[in-house]
């Protein structure tokens, strides 16, 4: 069985790496098994700069093959925005929500996507990326418990529910991180 490191400290993204790549024959190390990683600053300019950055720094840091992932909300009024700063937009995810839905007060177009780039890299320097996305449209007021970040005000094309809305596990079947996922299988598949 391969054995990669997971190149982050969210327990939520490896145990969706886990459930989506380990019937393939991979098994993730989080960075407690390799005591610890530092992470890196994400000075990329896209997501998969970023997911390379992160990857490589694990990967040559660790002595380990390394997977990472880098995500975000692509809003296409306002021109992709927050995008690569989707993390940094503002400093909790209700703030965040706030300031897109001041900038789309009186917008019509309403069209946005996620995106998710994985990467993955040997300590050689070596890497290769895999990218996922989902579309859909942003509502006026958040809806739902569920999930994180800016799901209350994402609506996936064909639901009428937001995505703090869905069950996880509908989520987590059609999300721009299953859809990446997905995608790097094939890269896993010849990765030696
Ligand atoms: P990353 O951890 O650098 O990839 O930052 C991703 C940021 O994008 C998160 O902090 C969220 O704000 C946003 N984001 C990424 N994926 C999702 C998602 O599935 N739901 C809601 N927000 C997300």
């Amino acid at each position: 069985m391969k054995k990669l490191l997971a190149a982050t400290g969210n327990e939520h993204k490896i145990c969706e790496f886990r459930t989506i790549l380990e019937p393939f024959g991979v098994e993730f190390l989080t960075p407690a098994d390799v005591g610890g990683i530092l992470e890196p600053e994400e000075s990329g300019s896209t997501f998969e700069e970023n997911a390379i950055i992160k990857a490589l720094s694990a990967a040559t840091a660790s002595g380990m093959d390394a997977f990472a992932d880098d995500s975000g909300l692509e809003i296409d009024a306002l021109d992709g925005a927050p995008g690569i700063f989707s993390s940094r937009y503002a400093d909790s995810d209700s703030a965040r929500i706030e300031r897109v839905l001041r900038e789309l007060r009186d917008v019509d177009n309403r069209r946005a996507r996620f995106v998710c780039v994985v990467a993955l890299a040997s300590p050689a320097g070596s890497h290769e990326t895999a990218r996922g996305t989902v579309e859909g449209v942003i509502i006026d007021a958040p809806r739902g418990d569920g999930g994180f970040g800016y799901d209350p005000i994402f609506v996936p094309d064909g639901y009428n529910a937001t995505f703090a809305e869905l069950p996880a596990a509908v989520k987590d079947s059609i999300s721009h991180r299953a859809n990446a996922l997905k995608a790097a299988r094939r890269i896993l598949e010849s990765w030696s």
